[in-house]
This record gives C-alpha cells, sequence and structure tokens, in this order.
C-alpha cells in the first residue's frame, strides 16, 4: 500500500489549477444513462472513485471512452443490475439507481454497507422512488426497485441532518422521465446538485430551481445527448487554500468559483488571512494574526463537512480555543486521534472537538481512515516538525487529483513511497 512522507516546514508559493469536481462529475457520469445517445463531459478528474463510476457504467453496458480530462459515453443499450463487486468500493454507486430507474423502470444495486463517516442509509433516497410509483425490495443485500410507471409528485427529502445531496440528485434524474409533474421539497442546494440539473437541462429535461429548497421537474418522454463541462472542485480548492493558510507565503487558486468557496473563504478571514478574489482566481495570505474559530457543519450554503478535517489541521496550531461541531456526520472525527499523535490537543465532546491550538506540530506515522481525513493529515505534516508518514493513501487517490505533485509545485516536498 503506498504512503506518504511529508517533510514539514517550508513555505508554499505560487498557484495551482484546481481540478473538476469529483462530487459534481460522479452523479452527472451516472446521469449519461438516461439516454442511448452519446454524451461528452469535459473536466472530469482523474480519480479512483471517477474510475469506479466508469467500470460500473460499462458493466452496465455503456461504451466508455477517456482520454485525459473528458469522457465520452453511449449508453445504447443498459442492464439494471451493478455488479456488487464494484458497487461495494464506492457509496456513490447508489447514484445509478436514479437513472436506470427513470430509464428502465427497474434497478437493482447491492445496499452500500457502513462507511467511517457514519451510518449513511439511502432512506430518503427510497422514499422519493416510492413517491413517484417506485416499489422497493431489499434481499439478499441488494436493494430492488421497480416501476410499471413513474408518475410526478411531491416529494419531501428532508432529514435531521437538513437534506441530501446524492438523494436530491438520485429523485431527479427518476423525476425527468416520469409522467408530470415533480416537485422536490427540502432539495439540497450544493452547487453539485445545480450542475447535475443544468446537465439534465441540456440533455432536454426540464428542471427548474435547483440550488433552492424547492425543485420543480416537469416530466419529458425522452432525453438525448449532450455535452457539459463539470465545475471546478470547491473541496479541493478548499483544501489548497487551507494548505495555503497553514503554510503559505501566497497560493493563489486557478480555475475555482469564488462563489462556491465563500462557506470557506468568510471563516479563513475570520481567522486573520487575507483573501483576494479576481475572476476565477483567488489567493491566500497570511494576515497580521491568526485566529481561532467557532465552525458548525451545515449543509450548503453552510461550512462543509467535507472541510471540517482540513480546518481542524489548521486550528490545531492556531493560539487560543478553537470549537468545531460536525452536524452533517456527527461522528466523523477519525482524524481527530491522528493529529493528537501529531501533539494536537483536542478533547471531542459529541459532535464537538474543542481545539486548544498548540505552537507546534510535530510528525508522526498516522493512518488514513477516508478521504478527507487523509488530506487533514497531508496538511497537518506540512506544519509539523519533522516527517510525517501518511499510510493508506488510497483514501487520498479517490478524491484529490495528485494532490502530491500540486503540493510539490508550490514548494511541499512530499514522496510518495509504492509498498
Ligand atoms: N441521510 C439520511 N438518509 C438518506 C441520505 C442521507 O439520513 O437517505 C443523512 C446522512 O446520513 C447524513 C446527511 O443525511 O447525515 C447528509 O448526507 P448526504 O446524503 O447529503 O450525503 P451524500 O449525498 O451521500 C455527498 C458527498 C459527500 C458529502 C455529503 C454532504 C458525494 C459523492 N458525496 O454525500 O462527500 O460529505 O454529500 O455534503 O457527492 C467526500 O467527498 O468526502 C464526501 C463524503
Amino acid at each position: 500500500m503506498d504512503k506518504i512522507l511529508v517533510h514539514g516546514g517550508r513555505r508554499l508559493r505560487g498557484s495551482v489549477r484546481i481540478s473538476g469536481s469529483k462530487n459534481s462529475a460522479l452523479p452527472i457520469l451516472a446521469a449519461t444513462l438516461l439516454t442511448k445517445e452519446p454524451c461528452t463531459i469535459t473536466r472530469v478528474p482523474d480519480l479512483s472513485d471517477i474510475h469506479y463510476m466508469l467500470t460500473i457504467l460499462g458493466e452496465l453496458g455503456c461504451e466508455v471512452e477517456r482520454a485525459s480530462g473528458m469522457v465520452q459515453i453511449r449508453a445504447e443499450h443498459v442492464s439494471t443490475a451493478a455488479p456488487y463487486d464494484i458497487v461495494r468500493k464506492m457509496r456513490a454507486s447508489v447514484c445509478v439507481l436514479g437513472p436506470l430507474l427513470g430509464r428502465e423502470l427497474e434497478a437493482t444495486v447491492s445496499l452500500p454497507g457502513g462507511c467511517v463517516i457514519g451510518d449513511r442509509p439511502i432512506d430518503l433516497h427510497l422514499r422519493g422512488f416510492e413517491a413517484l410509483g417506485a416499489t422497493v425490495r431489499v434481499a439478499g443485500g441488494n436493494v430492488k426497485v421497480l416501476a410499471p410507471k413513474l408518475r410526478g409528485a411531491r416529494i419531501s427529502l428532508r432529514s435531521n441532518f437538513g437534506s441530501t445531496v446524492l438523494g436530491t440528485g438520485n429523485v431527479m434524474m427518476a423525476a425527468v422521465l416520469a409522467e408530470g409533474e415533480t416537485v422536490i421539497d427540502g432539495a439540497a442546494e450544493e452547487p453539485e446538485v445545480v450542475d447535475l440539473a443544468n446537465f439534465l437541462n441540456a440533455m432536454g429535461a426540464k428542471i427548474e430551481g435547483a440550488g433552492s429548497r424547492t425543485i420543480t421537474i416537469q416530466g419529458v418522454k425522452e432525453l438525448h445527448g449532450a455535452n457539459h463541462e463539470v465545475i471546478p472542485d470547491r473541496i479541493e480548492a478548499g483544501t489548497f487554500l487551507v494548505a495555503g493558510a497553514i503554510s503559505g507565503d501566497e497560493v493563489a487558486l486557478q480555475r475555482i468559483q469564488p462563489e462556491h468557496l465563500r462557506t470557506v473563504t468568510e471563516p479563513l478571514a475570520e481567522a486573520g488571512f487575507e483573501i483576494l478574489s479576481n475572476g476565477s482566481q483567488l489567493t491566500i495570505r497570511p494576515g497580521a494574526q491568526r485566529r481561532p474559530l467557532k465552525i458548525s457543519t451545515m449543509p450548503y450554503p453552510g461550512f462543509p463537512t467535507d472541510m471540517q478535517a482540513q480546518m481542524c489541521a489548521l486550528l490545531a496550531s492556531t493560539g487560543g480555543i478553537s470549537v468545531v461541531t460536525e452536524n452533517v456526520f456527527p461522528n466523523r472525527f477519525m482524524h481527530v486521534a491522528e493529529l493528537k499523535r501529531m501533539g494536537a490537543d483536542i478533547a471531542l465532546q459529541g459532535p464537538t472537538a474543542v481545539i486548544t491550538g498548540v505552537p507546534k506540530l510535530s510528525a508522526a506515522p498516522v493512518m488514513a481512515s477516508d478521504l478527507r481525513a487523509s488530506a487533514a493529515l497531508v496538511l497537518a505534516g506540512l506544519q509539523a516538525e519533522g516527517v510525517t508518514e501518511v499510510n493508506r493513501v488510497y483514501h487520498i487517490d479517490r478524491g484529490y487529483e495528485s494532490i502530491d505533485e500540486k503540493l510539490n509545485a508550490l514548494g511541499a516536498q512530499i514522496e510518495r513511497v509504492k509498498a
């Protein structure tokens, strides 16, 4: 298993090009199942999660061609059951359910198991399919949804944790070919949902309101092929902003959408960093004084759960007491024990981490537990004294395109050691 060695103490300076969004690209690739015609998706990041999705689409019968950031998919004939051995590797595989149900009125995938960041049920996705007229059966570890026909309906996707991002996408993808009007209340407002709706509309769907709590869909008879460029990855961008905050003299992010990052730039400014926005570029510089923060993760437009671990890495060495509350996945704190092994002073009280900033972290061998936790450990390594060894880096390759090369181009010293 590969590991990453981070030599601490290097200053970062320069600019980095942000890749296309993983969490946008995954459902968009699944949405190509909705038409027999070819679709071309560009700015698709080169990540293992994307590879899994393309493998699933290939197994379902799609013709898939890939060249650098471009993917061409033609789903002329499709089967309706996604194979377990690939589905089990990636929870986002569930987003083939919606388009298969929409097109073929039937879909089977294995039920996603628990995940290190929490329970991760799909009850809201299934509730949405049922409202459209589908029957849901769970047997042998698989979930099967089938319907004689789909009819538009009013559906609420609200939960105790806000809404559901992939659930909103899944229901939207099933509803575009349903008869009549569907209204989704309590829809997720994330930019990735808007990106998916834009792609579906480019395919001939009639979706309004994506990006707000209420999405209205007028069903159409069929969709056609379309081309689409995936939006920039706001979480990769946020991670590089935090890298700049931790070790940067001046770090610029290129090819981003600054408004998607406000939920991260606002707390960073409050923590004392100088942030300059110029078109599709954002620059972060150290300010006069670093300050501790109080943050709570929330669905968009709140502070993203996918940035919580990285922010903990920054606050671990920020003087004063910071308080970080995780509201979306209340158990998503696997990074805390590892940060403590590097000298961080963090006390967990239920879904809240109380972080007392220490002057310096020290290097240690640490274990990555999930994608964002592994990013946080690399960020901690940038500022630690000595060489931090991050094990199980396959987690980081699921969601960051060449993170080691990009950080090295900014002046970091990171080695990837092949096992
Ligand atoms: N939830 C339910 N029932 C459901 C679905 C969700 O109770 O049917 C709960 C979840 O347990 C959680 C909350 O609702 O407490 C939000 O979960 P959501 O469904 O929004 O998560 P997701 O769509 O499965 C996406 C991202 C995650 C990101 C979350 C929240 C993708 C592929 N994944 O997951 O990204 O953390 O939204 O923003 O888009 C990551 O990139 O590292 C990652 C985990």
